[in-house]
């Protein structure tokens, strides 16, 4: 097979789908692997490490989207990447469909099959190619709301940790997952004080012990999160439904009651965001105010820090590349259902239900379009 990876194009999107070591990992079960030139450099990864590696440096996308049976990505196509699709091309990157009807049609309209790295589902119910960009997400939640909690970046002057005789900033995670457990884990380590609140009782139970009272756990419901949303100075929208929109669990008129300066940091932005107030932002223009109450929506945070970020994902995302590769993709789906769960579109057809539900398509089963 030949493996493509373009350079990212999305805004200060620094990421790359790829690092020399799964470059190796290919070329050595017989594959070819191309790169576009300037791939890795955001990410601190030279053109001559990927070709030490084995890969075959070209110019132009379009010399990669061309070539490649199989094109790994970072983040979903921009609208300038659409031309690239065609009948037959595997597309292996992150695509976050449900709030994206324009991306769904063109990969619909062209025969592409495309397999999303945040629906990729093992056994044990996770989603190992979102954790680790939940993990680097959920961390920068913190650092970044404590830097816009400042008074020269726009927030009300609160310093997260407080000091001896001055109460520490009240941060009010929703959302206790994986992006929710490591924002949890930053705001602690900086002394603030911490509310989680999530739906699944299980989850606060855990998150309960791993804290041993040193968070306060609610369970979710509109009086719980209206009421902690008063006395927040800084919140981190977190929460996930796999696949589909994320759930508005912050309704506009409440950020009315909220102090102002306060900062919310909608992580799910990615999947629509959790506040009705939200609307996806960029590195470059980061944030805008509701009622005096600052909002950060960047929907592609991990891209603020690509060196980490690109080990972290590829990591993760090397195994499923080689067995695509290896096996091909009928072969390599009927052998691991994590991957079939992956797969949103196949042969024209919506095949993830969450997507087409959000999205009021209709769909079908993968085995029925196989
Ligand atoms: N903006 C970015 O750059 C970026 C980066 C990484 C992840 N994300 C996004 O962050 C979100 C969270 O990801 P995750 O890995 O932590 O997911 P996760 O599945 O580990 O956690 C989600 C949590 O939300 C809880 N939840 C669902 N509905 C709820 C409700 N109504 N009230 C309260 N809690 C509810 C679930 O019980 C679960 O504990 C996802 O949308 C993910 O795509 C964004």
């Amino acid at each position: 097979m030949i493996i493509g990876v373009p350079r990212e194009v999305k805004d200060h999107e620094t990421r790359v789908g790829m690092v020399p070591s799964g470059v190796t990992a290919l070329v050595e079960a017989g594959h070819e692997v191309i790169v576009q030139t300037r791939a890795g450099t955001g990410s601190s990864i030279f053109d001559e490490e990927y070709m030490e590696a084995g890969a075959r440096i070209v110019s132009t996308p379009n010399e990669v989207w061309a070539q490649a049976d199989i094109v790994v990505k970072v983040k979903e196509p921009q609208p300038s990447e659409y031309m690239h699709f065609r009948k037959g091309l595997i597309l292996f990157t992150y695509l976050h469909l449900a709030p994206l009807p324009d991306l769904t049609q063109a990969l619909i309209d062209t025969g592409v099959t495309a397999i999303a790295y945040e629906t990729i589902r093992e056994r044990d119910n996770s989603l190992p190619l979102l954790t680790p960009m939940s993990e680097v997400a959920g961390r920068m939640s913190v650092q970044v709301g404590a830097q816009y909690l400042e008074a020269p970046n726009g927030g009300r002057g609160i310093l997260l940790g407080g000091i001896p005789g001055v109460a520490p900033a009240n941060v009010v995670i929703l959302g206790g997952g994986i992006v929710g457990h490591n924002a949890a884990k930053i705001a602690l380590g900086l002394g603030a004080h911490v509310t989680i609140i999530d739906r699944s009782m299980p989850r606060l139970r855990e998150l309960d012990d791993i804290y041993n009272g040193q968070v306060v756990t609610l369970a979710s419901n509109v009086h719980t999160i209206r009421e902690a949303l008063k006395l927040a100075d800084l919140v981190i929208g977190a929460v996930l439904i796999p696949g589909a929109s994320a759930p508005k669990l912050v309704r506009r008129e409440w950020v009315t009651t909220m102090k102002r300066g306060a900062v919310m940091v909608d992580v799910a932005i990615d999947q629509g965001g959790c506040f009705e107030t939200s609307h996806a932002t960029t590195h470059t223009d980061p944030i805008y105010y509701v009622d005096g109450v600052l909002h950060y929506c960047v929907s592609n945070m991990p891209a603020a820090v690509p060196h980490t970020s690109t080990l972290g994902l590829t990591n993760a995302t090397t195994p499923y590349v080689l067995e695509l590769a290896n096996k091909g993709f009928k072969a390599a789906c009927a052998g691991s259902p994590a991957l079939r769960e992956g797969v949103n579109v196949h042969a024209g057809e919506v095949v993830y239900a969450a997507v087409a539900e959000s999205q009021g398509r209709a769909w079908k089963e993968l085995a029925a379009v196989l």
